[in-house]
């Protein structure tokens, strides 16, 4: 399948991943062991997913069997809020990477511009959002304070390549007034809801790869009870009709709405035949006029705002 190439390392990242957020926990190791199998080399976790150790026997397992090698799969793992200062975040990633049994990740990122207080791993994880008083509880955490942990990551050669998550154009911009190691990806909520036109020119212009969560818009939060009352794009009757044109799935459709802008997605299913199906993305092409049909979707509705949970954290305000 067709990759981008990531700016400082020249490493190729696979364009279309497998999302292991609200995959389940119990069938999550042969959810990925098959995953690998049908073709996916990427997978997308995290440690506030909950299924670390799971994903990662999967991974292993398939390496036994012969069906990948570690080098053949880009891992991807984000750093939870909660360890934001300095002193705690390799700690963390040396966690995270005994929970999936490997020695280093492809990629890591911090997965909100948000510091909450720490809490120990060993009392709670996965990590949440809240104290154990249901409260939040920010921390006064420099963002160039955890970035400068994350590029200490990269001298000890536990990951690859370190990125940033849910980041607005201005944030990335200071980051990269002091990065030593610019990030490398910017992992975004992006679907024709919510286009982000301008984030992708500003990447694009910065050379940060962007990755694509929630491509299939309200359908990513059916399963949380959260889609703010939006028609789900999987029954658009505009995304249904360039389906029905190129014989594809709405979902497909709006995978590859992603991809031919040269965007990284990572679509999750916990049932193997859309897991399949939305590998097949690259075999098709959409017209011009079919890409801003889609594109012209756009209402800025973001499903995925920590804003929702505690309105201190307004953090796209
Ligand atoms: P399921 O796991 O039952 O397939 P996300 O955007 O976070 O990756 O979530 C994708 C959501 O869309 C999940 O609820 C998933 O449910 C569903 N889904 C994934 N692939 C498809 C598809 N090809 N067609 C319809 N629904 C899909």
């Amino acid at each position: 399948s067709a990759s981008i190439v990531l700016k400082r390392t020249g490493q190729k990242m696979p364009q279309v991943g497998f999302g292991l957020w609200k995959v389940t926990k119990s069938t999550c190791a042969d959810t990925v062991y098959n995953a690998l199998k049908a073709g996916y080399r990427l997978l997308d976790g995290a440690g506030d997913y909950g299924n670390e150790k799971e994903a990662g026997e999967g991974l292993r397992r398939a390496i036994s069997d012969g069906i990948v090698k570690r080098e053949d799969v880009f891992v991807t793992s984000k750093l939870w809020n909660t360890f934001h200062a300095r002193e705690h975040v390799g700690a963390l990633a040396r966690k995270q990477l005994g929970l999936w049994g490997i020695d280093y990740f492809d990629l890591f990122l911090i997965h909100f511009p948000i510091a909450l207080q720490y809490v120990d791993p060993a009392h709670r994880y996965p990590p949440e959002w809240f104290g154990d008083d249901g409260k939040v509880y920010l921390a006064n955490v420099p963002f160039s304070e955890t970035w400068g942990a994350m590029e200490t990551l990269v001298d000890e050669g536990l990951v690859k390549n370190i990125g940033v998550s849910n980041c607005q154009g201005a944030l990335l911009l200071d980051v990269l007034r002091y990065a030593k190691y610019a990030p490398a990806v910017n992992q975004v909520e992006l679907h024709p809801y919510l286009s982000q036109e301008a984030l992708i020119k500003l990447c694009n212009t910065l050379g940060v790869a962007i990755t694509a969560y929630s491509s299939l818009g309200p359908q990513s939060y059916v399963e949380l009870g959260g889609s703010k009352g939006a028609e789900n794009l999987l029954q658009h009757s505009a995304v249904a009709s360039i389906a029905s044109k190129h014989s594809k799935s709405t979902a497909q459709v709006l995978l590859r709405w992603a991809v031919q802008q040269g965007l990284a997605v990572i679509p999750k299913s916990n049932n193997h035949d859309r897991l399949v199906q939305n590998l097949q993305v690259e075999q098709f092409t959409l017209t011009d006029d079919e890409m801003k049909q889609l594109s012209s979707l756009n209402v800025n509705l973001r499903l995925n705002d920590p804003a929702d949970i505690d309105p201190r954290m307004a953090i796209f305000a």
